[in-house]
């Protein structure tokens, strides 16, 4: 049975990961995989995430099966956390959430939950995206298109070439679109802007899907998803897939949310039971402790406040960096959209053989396409990394 198969290719993110680790060299860089490094270069666990775990270990007295939907707390605080505490489709009774394993899984089952409405769904993604967003989503056998979305020249949003490929979308397609910090670029969009999206998704009768993986690393909790709650006020469905691998530091954990939002109650519902089935039949239920801690977290003032600082220094810290990454790269050319893009990525703007160069001899890891995970940076790194860049430029 499996002596025909033929070895594939690794996911190059992950291949890049291992690459790094297996780099025996003492003064390398990576910049590769999106992890927040503090600035002694480690990912640190935060202390409210530590302090949460301490009290679950203390009072936790079962590991019982969790079920399909995952700890409902969570799935509520997550509700919260994204829309608002005080939001109005969570009191009319159109929202849906369930815990998910980690934002793939949120963007798995969603692409599951799209193929069981209509099996033909089209999904939008934007021109770069992230490279996991086709196989997730296509895998579960839903039709790709790409709407454009960066100029290439300017490394900044190309808006009227989106709008344009928005424009000929049918009825029924879906437009995935990035929270905020756009990974791969860090270019989001403008509140205005994204008022023009909905416009646009309003007029096509388009599904919004919105990709949330690093609330609170742009500019802050509120303000990352302001586009969002803007959208969700306005449009008659939503998907959203969040992460709190990057805002809470619990990549490994795998814990993310599904959101639905839904016409009606009673479409809540059946659009529900959708989803819970669909979950059932992959892994049929979630792993409980990530989420325990999340929710544990949005639970108590004091942890909520502790873990809102964290974050807050993260984003200052990913920011600071960013302007001095521009900065100490200005002797070379423009850089100045490094400092104006947000969250953990930019491209460079630079060529394969550059990126290469800065691999091999700097020990510099970045992806192919220049990506470069601003976050990995710190006080002592940056000057040489931007040395060398300027070296290869
Ligand atoms: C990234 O883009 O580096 C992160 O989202 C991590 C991943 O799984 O690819």
């Amino acid at each position: 049975m499996f002596e025909g198969l033929k070895p594939l290719p690794q996911d190059p993110i992950l291949q890049l990961m291992q690459q790094f680790r297996e780099d025996p060299r003492q003064d390398k860089v990576d910049l590769g995989i999106g992890v927040y490094k503090d600035a002694a270069g480690h990912t640190p666990i935060m202390a409210a995430v530590r302090e949460a775990e301490r009290r679950l270990l203390a009072t936790e007295t079962s590991k019982g099966y969790v079920g399909p939907a995952g700890s409902a707390g969570f799935n509520d605080a997550m509700a919260a956390l994204i829309l608002g505490r005080d939001n109005a489709l969570r009191r009319d009774g159109r929202v849906s959430v369930v815990q998910t394993p980690g934002g793939c899984g949120a963007l798995r089952m969603a692409a599951e939950f799209l193929r069981l409405c209509r099996p033909d769904t089209t999904v939008w993604v934007s021109n770069p995206t992230w490279g996991n967003h086709r196989p997730l989503l296509g895998g579960a056998g839903l039709a790709i298109r790409e709407y454009p979305y960066l100029d290439p020249a300017t490394l900044e949003v190309d808006f009227e070439a989106m709008l344009e490929a928005l424009a000929q979308a049918r009825a029924g397609d879906v437009v995935l679109l990035h929270g905020c910090c756009h990974n791969p670029s860090g270019a989001d969009l403008t509140l205005a802007q994204w008022r023009r999206v909905t416009e646009v998704i309003l007029r096509r009768g388009l599904l919004p899907f919105v990709d949330l993986a690093y609330q609170g690393l742009g500019e802050g909790l509120e303000e990352d998803v302001a586009g969002l709650r803007q959208l969700a006020a306005e449009v008659p469905e939503m998907i959203v897939a969040a992460s709190c691998s990057k805002n809470f530091g619990l990549y490994r954990e795998r814990t993310g949310a599904l959101m639905l939002i839904c016409a009606s109650p009673a479409n809540r519902e059946a659009a529900t039971s959708q989803l819970l089935s669909a979950i059932r039949s992959h892994y049929s239920m979630p792993p409980a402790h990530g989420a325990a801690i999340v929710e544990t977290i949005l639970a108590d003032d004091g942890l909520r406040r502790q873990w809102q600082d964290e974050l807050g220094a993260m984003c200052q810290r990913i920011l600071g960096l960013r302007h001095a990454l521009a900065d100490a790269l200005a002797p070379a050319g423009d850089f100045g959209f490094i400092a104006r893009q947000r969250g953990m990525f930019s491209f460079l703007g630079i060529g394969p053989d550059q990126v290469r160069r800065l691999r091999e001899t700097h020990g510099i890891y970045m992806l192919e396409s220049s990506r470069v995970n601003v976050a990995g940076l710190n006080e002592q790194t940056l000057p040489v990394v931007a040395e060398a860049i300027r070296g290869v430029l």
